[in-house]
């Protein structure tokens, strides 16, 4: 379909001759009604003359468009706008084009040349854009135009006013793009270089008239078009050929130290690196400027020496065949009642609820932990920087957004003790416009696993790198049903709620710190996305669970937009069986802050704490209990024989359920169940069921790996010596 303007319409300044001339003509043909306005004035801004703008009316209405003629100055901007309004009744497009000259060399640039050049360009640009602007934005549709120069972007010799105002212009429509975004009103910037009386000084002829002002009107006409989403953009266009221009900005180096005075000695042996465009980055806005400043403060007060965006040396870039399937170190979490009471106050228990009590007092005969605490210690591995530590996965820590959040509970959390999380990465895909990591982590209490949470890592930018874009171990978020909720609660945040949140483990200033907030693009400090989604686990299971931790089964949330603390969380349910659909808003502005959410319930008689044990024991268990036993019988004989450290990760229904190791290595041999902190020599991966087969002597092992049943990590000639244990050892 061609590109019609049909019932738009378009001011064009300065389109008496060269470009804007162009222009005119282009936007009439495709229908548009066009304000040609021009002053009629000579190249340097002196004259006055209504012929110019007529004779590109007359042009235009001799091949049957629809055009008016202005010959206010750009200067008089309202004047231009209204035109447009008497003859046509609206503005949709505005072409800042009209231009002069007063090239001097620097020293000789008077007063009056800088100030003319500045009023015509870059003030006349600013009256007329700003009375259109009003409009443009009621309407809901807007395109506007700046013209900029080669000059302004890189520099001319004797142009050393109007290269000012040229990239000045670029500076305006920067603005006006953010802005005007939501509106619909688009501002792009063009630097075009084309024969015109403009040009004629300073060109041959020959080129002057191969470079003609019809091979930059097409890039305009697009621009301004209303199917054309480009917003912000800075264009160079001649000849019949466009580019598009942005920032690039090196990784630079860190050069001041913790506690230390920063000094120029610093800066001049570090210059290289500073100066250094390897792997550049090509910030887009200025949260991507600025928030690699966070990065930096941190990063000083860690004394990490290496450059604030990547390790020494490193290259950014994502290899999925190396990055999944790698661990991170496992962590430790060791707690008592406060870390569960701070929680739940964290996420807003309160005692005026007589029924929260038993999440806020320790000594209730019912004192429980909230389900979503899970996440807490499954957080700490994230926190504490390990993405960056993993082979493939080299990444702007300061693009990282936490995008969605899933938690499995297997049985009620403990009060108190330690939890050891291990962290995989699961599956790495290539959004195009970023990369999404997952992450899972199972948590695991006295060697049981007791949570499941699965992190998905949205890297902003670090899309492209050539992988998949979905993946089966992705817990998808589900949409609710498209009917009234069945429940809505509404609750208040405090002003101190991320204050209070955060002292459960999430340190990160972004939620208590104005300035970081401010460097991240945020009006406040905002509440964490976690906080949120324990208020809207809680909501649930008050509303249909009867505030009983042990029907909580599973909870799943889309991070979409933050809180600011203070702000009230409306908490819409859908129940659909034992799923609850969740969708929680902010009431003040409407905002959806957590979508695609839902819990998973157990039912009642299902969650009874036999039924649990049940479930989670494993067939397995038995098994190694024995092996453990008949160990300790066979003594060193047995270590002397096999002499290697064997880690079994059984596996149910998909998910880690169990993990072993048998070590015939050390000493006289010993079982450990749970993280193990010694070397294992060969790990194994089996579910639970394929195990027993194996066990039974109805599966071979061999056959086993072969069918990927069984999947073997390390030295895997020792798993010969596997069947010796398994057959001597495990006879039940
Ligand atoms: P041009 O001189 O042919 O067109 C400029 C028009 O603006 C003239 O008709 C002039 O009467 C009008 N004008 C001057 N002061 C005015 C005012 N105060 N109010 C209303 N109209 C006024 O020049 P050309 O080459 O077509 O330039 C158009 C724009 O493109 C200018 O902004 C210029 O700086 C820019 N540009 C042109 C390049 C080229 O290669 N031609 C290179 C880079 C930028």
């Amino acid at each position: 379909m061609s590109l019609s303007f049909e019932g738009r319409v378009v001011l064009i300044t300065g389109a008496g001759g060269g470009l804007g001339r162009e222009y005119a003509l282009a936007f009439a043909e495709r229908g548009a009604s066009v304000v040609v306005n021009d002053l009629g004035a000579d190249t340097k801004g002196g004259g006055k003359s209504s012929a110019a703008a007529d004779k590109v009316v007359e042009e235009i209405r001799a091949k049957g468009g629809k055009a008016v003629a202005n010959y206010d100055s750009v200067e008089d901007g309202e004047k231009l706008i209204q035109s447009a309004l008497d003859a046509f009744g609206r503005i949709d497009v505005v072409v800042n084009n009209a231009g002069i000259l007063r090239d001097r060399s620097f020293a000789r640039i008077s007063d009056l040349d800088w100030d003319l050049i500045h009023r015509i360009h870059l003030r006349g640009s600013f009256l007329v854009t700003r009375a259109a602007w009003n409009h443009m934005k009621k309407q809901k549709f807007g395109r506007i135009i700046m013209t900029t120069s080669a000059a302004g972007i890189y520099g001319n010799f004797g142009q050393a006013n109007y290269s000012a105002a040229k990239l000045g212009l670029l500076g305006l429509a920067n603005t006006l793009a953010i802005e005007g975004n939501k509106y619909n009103v688009y501002c792009n910037t063009i630097a075009p270089l084309a024969g015109s009386r403009l040009t004629e000084d300073v060109m041959p002829p020959d080129l002057l008239a191969s470079l003609k002002p019809e091979y930059v009107a097409p890039l305009v006409l697009w621009l301004c078009h209303e199917q054309c989403q480009e917003n912000g953009g800075l264009f160079e266009v001649s000849a019949g050929w466009i580019g598009k221009l942005r920032w690039e900005r090196t990784r630079g180096q860190i050069v001041r130290q913790k506690n230390k005075p920063m000094v120029p000695e610093a800066v001049r042996d570090q210059w290289d690196k500073i100066c250094d465009f390897t792997d550049a980055t090509k910030p887009k806005s200025l949260q991507d400027s600025m928030a690699l400043m966070v990065n930096v403060l941190s990063d000083v007060e860690s004394e990490v020496k290496a450059n604030p965006t990547a390790a020494e040396g490193s290259v950014l870039g994502i290899d999925p065949a190396e990055a999944v399937g790698q661990k991170l170190p496992s962590s430790s979490f060791t707690f008592t009642h406060t870390q569960c009471i701070l929680y739940a106050l964290g996420v807003g228990m309160s005692t005026k609820d007589p029924d929260h009590l038993r999440f806020l007092y320790e000594g209730h005969p019912e004192f429980s932990c909230l389900p979503t605490f899970g996440v807490i210690p499954s957080q700490s591995t994230i926190m504490e920087g390990g993405l960056s530590s993993i082979p493939g996965l080299n990444i702007d820590p300061t693009q990282i957004l936490h995008g969605e959040q899933y938690l499995e509970i297997y049985r009620p959390l403990p009060t108190s003790g330690t939890l050891i999380s291990e962290t995989t990465v699961a599956d790495l895909l290539d959004k195009g416009s970023g990369a999404l990591i997952l992450l899972d982590v199972n948590t695991y209490s006295d060697g049981e696993l007791v949570a499941y949470n699965q992190f998905s890592v949205f890297v902003v930018g670090a899309g492209g790198f050539g992988g998949k874009r979905t993946s089966e171990k992705a817990k998808a978020a589900v949409p609710p049903p498209k009917r009234a909720p069945d429940a809505v609660v509404t609750d208040s945040t405090t002003r101190d709620q991320a204050a209070l949140y955060r002292l459960s483990g999430d340190w990160n200033p972004l939620h208590i710190d104005p300035s970081f907030a401010a460097m991240g693009g945020f009006k406040a400090p905002i509440l964490h996305g976690l906080a949120s989604y324990g208020f809207a686990a809680r909501h649930v299971l008050k509303q249909f669970a009867n505030n009983d931790p042990s029907r909580f089964k599973a909870m799943k949330a889309r991070f979409v937009k933050p809180v600011t603390p203070g702000q009230s969380l409306q908490t819409e349910m859908w129940k659909e069986g034992n799923r609850i659909h969740i969708q929680c808003k902010v009431k003040e502005t409407g905002d959806v802050v957590l979508a695609g959410a839902y819990v998973d319930l157990h039912n009642t008689s299902e969650a009874s704490p036999e039924n649990l044990n049940q479930g989670g024991a494993l067939q397995s268990d038995l098994v190694f209990t024995e092996i453990g036993r008949r160990m300790k019988d066979a003594g060193s004989e047995l270590v002397q024989k096999v002499n290697a450290v064997f880690g079994w990760e059984i596996t149910k229904d998909g998910k880690n359920a169990a993990q072993w190791t048998i070590d015939l290595k050390n000493g006289g041999g010993s079982l450990n169940k749970g993280p193990y902190s010694g070397k294992v020599d060969v790990t194994f991966t089996v579910s639970d069921e394929d195990f027993m087969e194996v066990v039974k002597g109805k599966l071979n092992p061999q056959k086993a790996f072969f069918s990927g049943k069984l999947k073997v990590k390390g030295n895997i000639m020792l798993s010969q010596k596997l069947e010796v244990i398994l057959k001597d050892y495990a006879k039940l």
